[in-house]
């Protein structure tokens, strides 16, 4: 039976047929890791802040906000797959952990800011690996220009000096038309004003690219930047950024010129916006050479010391301990189970213990049509090595919580 509340940030909410929000997940609410100027994530966002001069930066908003903020005020369709209960983490029917800082577009042009930088800790449903974790932290930037003769001249000094910095920095760019006919403009727009805020939104994350990947250590090498025509519901036209580093294309934003209807609904007349939405992890992942997303999590001392404000320093690993690999096959109940779920027993079971979840083997008897998987679960410490008889232990509580939870039934 489930509980009829859950406790989140020192305030009971009720639950109900919906409620997937599992405790290891209640947990993270107010670690407000981006908050703490002596670690990866706060580092960065000092960064980012701190390049982008003149914007309000904001970073203490709840993460918990109603579907509607989360997707329906931002045009996502009623049977959008992030909807899901499959990925994402739902209170109740009226109430969810943000999948974005998208969600508080609204709100926050609402208030009156035109240009402002929000970050916050973000929720999805996802699968288990190095570069994966069901928490993690996002930075949405925003500008709006009036649409009036002030607004446009504003655009054309600022895209000046922006143009200028750049054509003198080591920085080589791939870029792509502003707009095209798989990249429209809006109907509400003048293609050309469209074109301007999207050439100002390119300018304006290229010189951050630049001020992040460029002048680390003593390469001459140019920073390399790719944009990519992307979709989202809430922009058009729409860009993903990809960054070229040791060897690897990473994408590391998504962002666009703002839909009108948001600004409409925000109560923001006569104006155009750009917005876009950066990934913290992935960026500190790289810049300081974090290798495994878990570690951001880490109350270590020997992992928080390494870090101090405003500094982006090369990561040491402390420890390598040997993982402990389980295998656990189960026939799954009639009316199936999602990997997903099956992950989250995992982590609310053992919590960072679990390295990586892999599904190894599936296969459906064809008499009797029941469906068995076999998962591989890696359990591996970041602070001390795992003895067999703990992994054996471990594995023992997760065969018997999916049993318990989701009665499959468990096959060695
Ligand atoms: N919210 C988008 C995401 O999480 C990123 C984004 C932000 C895209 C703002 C466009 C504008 O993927």
């Amino acid at each position: 039976p489930r509980p009829s509340t859950v406790s989140l940030l020192g305030k009971e909410y009720a639950t109900d047929d919906v409620t997937n929000i599992t405790s290891s997940i209640a947990e993270k609410l107010g670690r407000d890791l981006h908050r703490k100027p002596a670690h990866p994530l706060g580092i960065i966002r000092g960064l980012i802040e701190a390049h982008f001069t003149g914007f309000t930066a904001i970073s203490d908003v709840s993460p918990l906000v109603t579907p509607a903020r989360n997707f329906d005020d931002l045009g996502f369709p009623e049977d959008h797959p992030g909807r899901a209960l499959s990925d994402s983490y739902y209170i109740n029917r009226g109430l969810m952990l943000r999948t974005h800082t998208s969600a508080h577009e609204v709100e926050t042009f609402r208030a009156g800011e035109r240009k402002w930088l929000l970050s916050a800790d973000v929720y999805r449903r996802d699968e288990i690996d190095a570069s994966h974790y069901p928490v993690f932290h996002q930075m949405e930037g925003a500008r709006v220009f009036s649409n009036d003769k002030t607004g446009m001249q504003e655009l054309a000094n600022d895209t000046a000096r922006l143009a200028s910095e750049l054509e003198r920095a080591n920085i080589e760019i791939e870029d792509i038309p502003h707009i095209s006919s798989t990249n429209p403009v809006q109907p509400e727009h003048d293609p050309e004003t469209s074109a301007l805020v999207a050439h100002h939104l390119k300018l304006s994350l290229n010189s951050l690219i630049l001020k992040l990947f460029g002048g680390h250590g003593a390469s001459t090498e140019p920073v390399r930047v790719r944009w990519i025509e992307a979709y989202f519901p809430f922009t058009s036209p729409s860009y993903e950024v990809e960054v070229f580093y040791r060897g690897k294309w990473l994408e590391i934003l998504g962002c666009g010129v703002v839909k009108q209807s948001t600004l409409d609904r925000s109560n923001v007349p006569d104006s155009i916006s750009w917005a876009f939405g950066l990934g913290l992890e992935r960026l500190a992942m790289f810049l300081f050479s974090i290798p495994d997303i878990r570690l951001f999590w880490s109350q270590d001392e020997r992992f928080l010391s390494q870090f101090s404000p405003g500094k982006v320093t090369t990561f040491k690993a402390y420890s390598k301990y040997p993982p402990n690999s389980r295998d656990l096959s189960f026939w799954l109940p009639g009316t199936g189970l999602h990997d997903n779920d099956f992950c989250d027993v995992v982590r609310d079971t053992v919590g960072d213990l679990a390295e990586t979840v892999e599904l190894i083997d599936q296969f459906t008897h064809p008499k009797t049509k029941r469906t068995s998987k076999c998962f591989r679960i890696n359990y591996r410490s970041m602070d001390k090595s795992l003895t067999d008889e703990e992994a054996n232990a471990l594995h023992e509580q997760v065969a018997s919580r999916v049993q318990e939870k989701f009665g499959v039934e468990i096959r060695n």
